[in-house]
């Protein structure tokens, strides 16, 4: 695979700032979400969902790639239709989740290691086959007393590493993902201290693995107070601590960086993007984009609640966030979308997602 069409993909999942849809939630994680919902959680119900997302209209006006999982990759439309030839038709690039998910991490409490490296050289042929052009793969890290320690991040940070060689090997655009949760009771200092501790010791497994920088994608955590801590912060304070933070620890040749959502609500997710936008947007190396999935979904889906009748609402309300977010990639979210009526519509309960088990 040329390094060539590695570059040009990478490129375009930023380009004309459009971002990423995660619908990428594994079976138990989507059927979690569901039951909150009151939504059957049925391989139909799943499917259906998925339907939706992926045939809204003029999604590809905000959304440059969807990334799927292993169940929605090879799945179709009612009518049969394969949602592969939906997502390509529509001008959107689909990419695929490989991890096989955070476990428990022998001898360290509290902590995770992500797993699913075993046969990956195989299931990423069998995907670029399928059409997909990049890939997803999400580590953990807790802040709490005492941890993160060294040896969950390192063991975090060369799994990616290896994953994203294994990924540009196979002409798929590694979409790295080292997430710092937000539950905990920790400050924003603390946070950012953690952040870029992580992101150089990932960006240093990279190296050692021969990643190619400009052929990537980071996916990391905004700079945030945990969710128990007294003191929040206000947006352009975190605006400014989070691109302080990727500025210390992410290489320029780095094509762009799509932060996830973490259980923010969907507004304050697309403010603050909006705000790194406004105030250092001219003055980066990188793309600052997005690629977030209960920040662009969670309205949607708790409009839907698993009614036919009401598909083409849902389908407004994901339209209307991912519009916001491409508003927010340009620096122009509040003046372009504050005062919105469906904004009130498109609330995100963030205190019904704080847990994110992708
Ligand atoms: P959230 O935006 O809901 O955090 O999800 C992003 C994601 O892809 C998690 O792996």
């Amino acid at each position: 695979m040329s390094a060539l069409t590695l570059i040009e993909t990478a490129k375009a999942l930023v380009a004309d700032d459009k971002g990423l849809l995660a619908m990428d939630e594994s079976n138990p994680t989507c059927n979690k979400r569901f039951a909150a919902l009151g939504i059957p959680q049925t391989h139909e119900a799943r499917r259906a969902y998925r339907e939706l997302i992926v045939t809204t209209p003029n999604l590809g006006e905000c959304i440059s790639g969807l990334i799927l999982y292993d169940e929605t990759i090879r799945e179709a439309k009612k009518d049969g239709t394969p949602f592969l030839k939906i997502i390509v038709d529509a001008g959107i690039i689909p990419g695929i989740k490989v991890d096989t998910g955070a476990k428990d991490m022998a001898g360290h409490p509290g902590e995770k290691i992500t797993e699913g490296l075993d046969g990956l050289r195989e299931r990423l042929k069998e995907y670029a086959q399928m059409g997909a052009r990049f890939a997803k793969w999400r580590a953990v890290i807790t802040i709490g007393p005492g941890i993160p320690s060294r040896g969950c991040i390192e063991a975090n940070a060369q799994a990616l590493a290896r994953y994203a060689a294994l990924c540009q090997e196979a002409g798929l655009v590694p979409i790295i993902e080292p997430e710092v949760l937000m539950e905990g009771e920790h400050t924003m200092a603390r946070c950012c201290e953690v952040t870029e501790e992580v992101l150089r010791t990932v960006f240093d497994e990279i190296y050692e693995q021969r990643v190619m920088l400009e052929g990537l994608i980071l996916k990391p955590n905004m700079v945030l107070p945990g969710l128990a801590c007294p003191q929040q912060e206000v947006v352009d304070v975190v605006a400014d601590a989070t691109v302080k933070c990727l500025l210390h620890a992410v290489p320029a040749a780095v094509p762009g960086i799509a932060f996830l959502s973490g259980g923010q609500s969907g507004e304050l997710a697309s403010a603050r993007l909006d705000a790194m936008n406004v105030r250092f947007r001219k003055r980066l190396p990188w793309a600052l984009a997005f690629s977030f999935a209960r920040g662009i979904q969670q309205p949607a889906m708790e409009i839907w609640r698993g009614q036919e009748t009401r598909v083409h609402l849902a389908q407004e309300a994901l339209l209307y966030r991912a519009k916001c977010n491409r508003m927010a990639r340009r620096g122009e979210y509040p003046a372009a979308m504050k005062g919105n009526s469906t904004a009130s519509a498109s609330r995100c309960d963030a205190s019904s997602n704080l847990v994110s088990t992708n």
